[in-house]
Order: structure tokens, then C-alpha cells, then sequence
């Protein structure tokens, strides 16, 4: 898999996309990130990337022309199956965009800011609109993290038990449940005994009972979906 990503604000992608997991996904292999300044693709001496909005709005949005090339040198160098633009009026994202994210082969994720993006970007380039919640950043960077922190992890041999990609919160519309590690007891708290029962049925049955009960008690809402 690669991945592009557009941003006026390179810096605040580089570190934590070159960390931990991420980083070794790459060095395996398994997915290209390629960042690019979209002021790389400015034409004017002072390299400018937004504009005062047509209408007479407060606050300033980022010019169409930087990222048209920007996206259309890249278009002319592969197939994008997806170009996200990162927006809080996008639809909301979660494990099921995830998982259909780590499929595609080739994504394109252009972070927004300021006010917005020129309106036509939307209207004739993206092909997918993402929110990661109803609140507001500053910027459209660590939204983009999140897409590809989520998407990466759950590439087959990104995570080195493949196992515990598919157990994790939500893959079932489930949160997952509770996880101890060594010693059994600490303080007088006390790892739940079925764990240390060896009997791995009665195991796997306390760990789906509960899921189901935390995500009953914690998100009733997750049940509701289809
Ligand atoms: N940019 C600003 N806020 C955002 C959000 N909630 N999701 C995605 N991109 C954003």
C-alpha cells in the first residue's frame, strides 16, 4: 500500500508516522508514506497557499491551483483508489472505514485548514470526505495520522501477532475485554481466575462474555448498528 498525503504543515506528520509499528511497517515493506508540502506546489514568489473567501467570510482558505497540481502530478504517476480530503463535516469514520481503507492499494489523504479547502477540490478531486469526530482541529494533520495509524496497523503483518488485530475494539462492533499480565496479584487486586485456569473454552467464553457486557454497559450504541 502507499499513501500521500497533502499538507501545508509537513512537520507535524513526519514524527509520528516514522515510529513504533508504523515504522516498521515501512521498513517491511508493507506501505509507503509519502508527505508533501503543498506549498512545494505554489507558483508565486511568496509561495502562497490560501486566500481571502469570495462572499467576505472571516478566516482564510487554501487555494485550488498548489493543490490540483499537487494531485494531478501524483494522479499521473498511479491509480488513486481513494483521494480523502480530513474535514470535520465529513462522514464519521471507524473500524469498518478502516478495514476498508487497508484493502485499497493506493490512497491519497489531503489534510484541510485554515477555513477550509477551495470548495471545487471537493467537488471534482475527493472522492472520499472523513471526519474523525464531531469537534473542531486546527488543522486536518493528526486526523490524517489516525486514518493511517488505524489503516496500517491492521495490514496483515503490520502488528507481529496477526491475531490480535482481529480481537481488538470494534472488529465485531464489540469492545474488546480485559487484558492482565504478570504478577497474578498486585496489591491485594487480583487477576480474574478463569485466566489462570488453563481451561482455554472457558477462557474464550469470559472473554466474549465480556465484550458483550462492556459494550452493553459502556457503548449500547455499537449494538444498534447493523
Ligand atoms: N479537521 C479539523 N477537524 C477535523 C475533524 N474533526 N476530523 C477530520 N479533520 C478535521
Amino acid at each position: 500500500m502507499r499513501i500521500d498525503i497533502l499538507t501545508v504543515v509537513p512537520e507535524l506528520l513526519a514524527s509520528p508516522l516514522n515510529e513504533s509499528i508504523l515504522k516498521r511497517a515501512q521498513e517491511k515493506g508493507l506501505v509507503e508514506i509519502h508527505i508533501h508540502n503543498i506549498r512545494d506546489y505554489t507558483e508565486d514568489k511568496h509561495r502562497t497557499t490560501d486566500d481571502y473567501p469570495f462572499g467576505g467570510e472571516a478566516g482564510m482558505v487554501m487555494k485550488i491551483e498548489p493543490i490540483y497540481r499537487c494531485i494531478e502530478a501524483l494522479k499521473a504517476e498511479r491509480e488513486y483508489d481513494e483521494v480523502i480530503y480530513t474535514s470535520p463535516d465529513g462522514i464519521r469514520y471507524d473500524q469498518h472505514e478502516a478495514n476498508r481503507l487497508s484493502t485499497l492499494d493506493n490512497l491519497i489523504i489531503l489534510c484541510g485548514h485554515y477555513k477550509g479547502i477551495d470548495y471545487r477540490i471537493r467537488e471534482h478531486l475527493v472522492t472520499r470526505e472523513i471526519s474523525i469526530g464531531d469537534y473542531v482541529l486546527t488543522g486536518g494533520e493528526l486526523a490524517a495520522c489516525i486514518i493511517a495509524d488505524s489503516v496500517i496497523r491492521i495490514i496483515p503483518g503490520a502488528i507481529g501477532d496477526e491475531a490480535s488485530a482481529l480481537t481488538d475494539c470494534f472488529q465485531d462492533n464489540l469492545l474488546a475485554p480485559p487484558v492482565y499480565t504478570r504478577p497474578a496479584e498486585f496489591n491485594g487486586w487480583k487477576v480474574p481466575d478463569v485466566l489462570l485456569s488453563g481451561n482455554f473454552a472457558r477462557i474464550d467464553r469470559w472473554k466474549e462474555e465480556q465484550a458483550w457486557e462492556r459494550t452493553k454497559r459502556l457503548r449500547p450504541d455499537l449494538l444498534k448498528e447493523e
